[in-house]
């Protein structure tokens, strides 16, 4: 097992507790609706990533079933007690063969090792008409410079991130044969500030996270 997932493993325990913080719940809120944004209101799709199952459990309806996939053991095991269907696996390997509707992940990107690699993987197992859509932090924001620095001092977990521009993105969903069809930002505000802005907006530099649908 990688250092990377051995880290997520160990803080799943923790994970959920900065979603119910002031500043974290607006965090959670400002990206649940993002993703709401961005997906099919109907269908199967996959989380790719999901940790803990915190943002598919408060995504899940009557019509839209949400699968969780996660390498990490601490983690799904969490999302399992929330009754969510869960694998245990990397996104890169996705045994799903044509029967997803739609993926998306949430701060997932940081941490492949082969973003593109997985990319390929999800349009191979997913239906035609599919939607993927991919949130991850904004490197050129003030959020980007936040998560920069607490890994450059030994965040268990951000210290095996990685940060991506809205270009960097857009170019290796290109590579695989998606195109951005819709690209929004949100947390516009600076992260030291508690009360968050989170109005889901055009990206730009301002955008502590950016979130595409690529189809
Ligand atoms: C920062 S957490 C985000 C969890 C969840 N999406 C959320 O926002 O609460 C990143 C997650 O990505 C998972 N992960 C790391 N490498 C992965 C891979 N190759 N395929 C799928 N998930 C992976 C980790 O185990 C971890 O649960």
């Amino acid at each position: 097992m990688s250092d990377k997932i051995k880290a997520f493993n160990v803080v799943a325990e923790s994970y959920d507790i900065w979603y119910k913080h002031p500043q974290g719940k607006q965090v959670f809120d400002a990206e649940k609706n993002a993703v709401n944004h961005m997906i099919p209101k109907q269908g199967i799709g996959v989380e790719i990533g999901a940790g803990t199952g915190v943002f598919a459990e408060s995504l899940t309806t009557e019509e839209r079933t949400i699968l969780c996939l996660d390498p990490s053991v601490e983690m799904i095991k969490k999302a399992k007690e929330r009754e969510l269907p869960c694998i245990l696996g990397v996104g890169d390997s996705i045994p799903l063969r044509k029967l997803i509707d739609f993926g998306y992940m949430i701060t997932v990107l940081e941490f492949l090792n082969e973003p593109i690699k997985l990319f390929k993987e999800v349009r191979e197992n997913s239906k035609e008409n599919h939607v993927f859509s991919i949130l991850f932090i904004n490197t050129e924001s003030n959020w980007g410079d936040l998560y920069r620095d607490i890994g450059a001092k030994g965040d268990p977990v951000f210290q095996h991130a990685r940060f991506y521009t809205l270009e960097d993105v857009s170019m290796m969903l290109e590579e695989v044969g998606y195109r951005i069809s819709d690209a929004k930002g949100t947390l516009n505000s600076d992260p030291m500030k508690q009360e968050v802005d989170v109005d889901l907006v055009e990206p730009s530099k301002q955008s502590g996270v950016i979130i595409v649908k690529a189809e």
